[in-house]
């Protein structure tokens, strides 16, 4: 493996990105979420600094040294990227600020005026929401209705079923190079070669692939090919429409203001040439000029080269992945680029993805903004591993050593879990039948539930002892482990929390004395520990005790939020808001 990587350096590649030499949670980065945004090399921070430090203006505008230097600039990138895309004219290049507002530009000012009652939007099934929402929006706007293009059981378009979508009525078809979720390259030059059989427009979303693979759009032929600055070492905020001039001259601008037009008077106003009438008001101008510093960046480093390590990278991930017990590929296969989405048996995306993120190992975990996907293989969401050329073999080796302790624990927890499920599958009613009341039917699931002879002082004093985050993250999971579940018919609408990443419940009940006993689940122990820590703090009160308490407080002496990514601190927040809304009722 080692070998036949001997013309890249990884180890020289990574000295370039200062932010990969950090420590989190105590160890060495490992960051495999590049699928969301790559890493920048020191080039391209440089760029953006010296930008501002010499030659910020607005560009176009002002006839003066710095604006004139800040213009040539921004321009310079432009005409670097239509060589890098290889496109015929640099009008054909707009910017944006990222490949979600390329799509919304096109469904918008192209789709708009062009789409008619029953014509079709041809889309696939692995597409990410940013090229299915925008089409949505236009075909409820003028009546068009979508088709979804199947894929195969490796997760690519399947161009042997190409006629049963596109057709006589196709006006467009819009589909990713590559997937986000499944690393697969799609049969694009098939589909726009189907697709221009019956005079249909294509859009490729190629937010995956640009970093990935070299993309000529004048021999692909694609009418529009869209992707963003940040997937690409480039800075956040830039994007990319490529659109055919031809295309391009005949569409309304999609937003309007300063720099798209040539003349304003209240009675007319005429727009202004290409590239500019789509560049409406003062663009992202040190982000365009850091992006030509990512251009240069991969041009010196040879995307081929890169291209290379990362296929042999992608083998042996995937051979070692295949050999982690109890982990299930979403789909069949070895992806093209290094994205491996992957499910755990007997363990929550989140709860996975928590654990990797308590060894310093940046995961993603979740529908990836591919509900659509999610749907059409029947699963929740998934834990996705995506690698860049600056990610190495040992990194690999510590994901898996990871994944496999997890699998090992997962498989020797088997029995006592049963045990404590079976105590917490009790509902209120099965109680009740056996002869409890209601409200001994709580009292019998806070008996069985260990997190709920904790206290606040109970919880401080267990968190006190835990300095790292990793030993907090394992506190939290352990709480969680410990807490009994709540059975299917108490999983309610009712109970659920809102605004919470992982599905989770709260049920309550009051005693004699107005005091509430309250129990949670979710389907990710990590909730289910974030749980037990906010009902120790509200168990036993009444609602002035509980509304009085100082959570903030809290969960800063606990060490909690400082570490906690927003999306779950904000689902620690969506309990604690549900616990306040019963009690206030
Ligand atoms: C395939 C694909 N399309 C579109 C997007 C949206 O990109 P952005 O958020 O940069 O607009 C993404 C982002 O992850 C993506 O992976």
């Amino acid at each position: 493996m080692k070998k036949c990587m001997a013309n890249f350096s990884s180890s020289i590649f990574r000295q370039q990105f200062p932010i990969l030499a950090q420590f989190v949670n105590g160890k060495p980065l490992v960051y495999f979420d590049n699928a969301a945004s790559t890493q920048k090399p020191v080039d391209v921070i440089d760029c953006y600094q010296h930008y501002y430090q010499t030659s910020n203006a607005n560009v176009h505008r002002a006839s003066h040294a710095l604006s004139s230097r800040a213009t040539t600039a921004y321009e310079e990138t432009r005409q670097n990227l239509k060589n890098f895309i290889k496109a015929k004219h640099s009008k054909e290049i707009i910017w944006t600020k990222g490949s979600t507002e390329s799509i919304n530009l096109v469904a918008q000012s192209w789709g708009r005026k062009n789409l008619q009652p029953n014509d079709e939007i041809v889309l696939s099934y692995s597409e990410h929401h940013a090229n299915i929402v925008p089409w949505q929006i236009v075909a409820e706007q003028t009546g068009a209705k979508i088709k979804i293009l199947p894929l195969t059981i490796e997760g690519r378009i399947d161009k042997t079923r190409l006629e049963e979508t596109i057709g006589e009525k196709t006006r467009i078809v819009c589909c990713g190079h590559i997937s986000n979720v499944l690393g697969r390259i799609n049969p694009i030059a098939d589909v726009i070669g189907f697709a221009k059989k019956y005079k249909a427009l294509t859009l490729i979303d190629g937010a995956q692939a640009i970093a990935h693979l070299p993309v000529d759009v004048q021999a692909l032929d694609c009418d529009f090919y869209v992707f963003s600055a940040h997937k690409m070492y480039g800075p956040t905020g830039v994007g990319v429409l490529y659109g055919k001039r031809e295309i391009l001259e005949k569409m309304s601008p999609y937003q309007a203001g300063g720099e798209m037009i040539k003349s304003v008077s209240f009675e007319q106003t005429s727009f202004n040439d290409l590239p500019h009438k789509f560049e409406a008001g003062t663009p992202n101008i040190a982000g365009i000029v850091a992006f030509g510093a990512a251009l240069k960046f991969i041009e010196v480093q040879q995307l081929a080269a890169l291209a290379q390590y990362e296929t042999n990278l992608a083998q042996y991930c995937f051979a070692q992945l295949s050999q982690v017990p109890g982990l299930c590929f979403i789909v069949e296969g070895q992806p093209d680029i290094p994205v491996f989405s992957f499910t755990m048996t007997g363990h929550h995306n989140h709860d996975v993805a928590a654990e990797l993120d308590s060894q310093g190992i940046a995961v993603r975990a979740g529908h990836h903004c591919a509900m659509p996907l999610m749907q059409y293989l029947k699963i929740d969401g998934c834990i996705r591993l995506s690698l860049a050329a600056y990610n190495s073999v040992e990194e690999i080796d510590k994901v898996i050593l990871a994944l496999k302790q997890m699998s090992h624990q997962s498989l020797a927890n088997d029995t006592a879990a049963m045990t404590n499920d079976e105590l917490g599958q009790l509902s209120p009613q099965n109680l009740q039948q056996v002869g409890y009341k209601a409200s001994e039917a709580v009292n019998k699931i806070q008996i069985t539930d260990t997190a709920h002879s904790l206290n606040v002082d109970s919880i401080l004093a267990l968190f006190s002892k835990a300095k790292s985050w990793d030993s907090k993250h394992r506190e939290i999971m352990m709480l969680g482990k410990k807490q009994s579940s709540l059975s299917a018919e108490l999983k309610t609408d009712q109970s659920l929390i809102s605004g919470c990443e992982s599905k989770a419940w709260l049920i309550h009940q009051k005693n004699e004395h107005e005091y509430y006993i309250f129990t949670g689940d979710s389907d990710a122990k990590v909730i289910r520990g974030l749980i037990a820590v906010v009902l120790a703090a509200v168990n036993n009160k009444n609602s002035e005790q509980i509304l009085t308490f100082d959570m903030q407080a809290y969960f800063n002496d606990i060490g909690l939020l400082q570490h906690l990514s927003p999306s779950r601190g904000n689902g620690l927040r969506a309990i604690v808001n549900k616990i306040y809304q019963i009690v206030e009722e």
